[in-house]
């Protein structure tokens, strides 16, 4: 596939389980308007959260082959679930290709965040299962502050519930309740929400958790941290206008287009299909 042959017209690329991580994409369109994006979402195989270890390495090394072949100058790892399990196998890959391309992913980002955002030393995790099996935010709130105490709350139901759930129903706030629940009970002055669905419940979770307590997000984070990245590689798009965004999935692009609107908040245009076993067979 041709590319740019300046380095710094490439696109970024970010990739998730599904939808969910257009919350990522919007905080990224929104820092860095002048950049090109491709997005894959991988809704074939939606959801990630209880998926192993050893399936979301292979399923991020699958996408991380096919957003290279289409040039990609950074890869963002959007999903919390493929990060935490994921990232190590990947940065290994990255390290063996002969493109120079980093990768960067959600955990590290809004574990610092949130050490920065904490008082009394006590940060509360909701995520996937895979995220909170992983240990991922303990390591890195740990190694950011050793001080601090991770009180991680794994909620299965959730995810699939908001993605289902909208309008909003009294089903969706039950489960939000409980998810809180061991969280005011530890007195977390801080929460990481550690899955690309849950910014959508932000208000939800907030009235439920209280004004005191600081909610952390991985968007913002991570996109001063792509941005850091693109300045200290001499990879930011020199451009002056704003660049273009585009969407791959591995599911039924129609779904993709009339869910992804609500995610992405901004219009999504054409989606693409991938086959990516198609393209490893290849
Ligand atoms: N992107 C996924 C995550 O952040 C959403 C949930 C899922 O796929 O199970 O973990």
């Amino acid at each position: 596939m041709s590319r740019p042959s300046d380095p710094r017209a490439r696109p970024i690329a970010v990739f998730d389980s599904g939808v969910g991580g257009l919350t990522v994409l919007h905080e990224l369109l929104v820092r860095l308007p002048q950049e090109d994006f491709v997005y894959l979402g991988d809704t074939a195989r939606f959801p990630y959260g209880d998926r192993s270890r050893e399936d979301l390495e292979r399923f991020a090394l699958e996408i991380a082959e096919e957003l290279l072949a289409r040039g990609a100058k950074l890869l963002v790892v959007a999903c919390n679930s493929a990060t935490a399990a994921a990232l190590p196998a990947l940065r290994a890959r990255m390290l063996q290709t002969t493109l120079g391309v980093d990768v960067l992913g959600v955990v590290r980002p809004e574990a610092v965040q949130a050490v920065t955002s904490t008082r009394n030393g006590r940060i509360g995790l909701l995520a996937t299962e895979a995220t909170v099996a992983s240990g991922a935010y303990g390591e890195a709130v740990h190694a950011a502050d050793p001080w601090v105490d991770l009180v991680p709350v794994a909620c299965p139901a959730l995810a699939p519930a908001i993605q289902a759930g909208f309008p909003a129903d009294e089903q969706l706030v039950e489960i939000v309740r409980g998810a809180v629940a061991p969280l005011r009970e530890a007195g977390v002055d801080t929460v990481i929400l550690g899955c690309t669905h849950y910014p959508l419940v932000r208000p939800m979770l907030q009235r439920i958790l209280g004004p005191g307590v600081a909610i952390v997000t991985s968007g913002a984070a991570l996109a001063r941290q792509v941005e850091h990245a693109l300045g200290s590689r001499e990879l930011a798009n020199p451009r002056s206008g704003e660049g273009d965004y585009r969407f791959l999935c591995t599911g039924d692009p129609d779904a993709f287009r009339d869910l992804g609107t609500r995610f992405l908040q901004l219009p999504l245009g054409e989606v693409e299909r991938v086959r990516l076993q198609a393209r490893e067979a290849a």
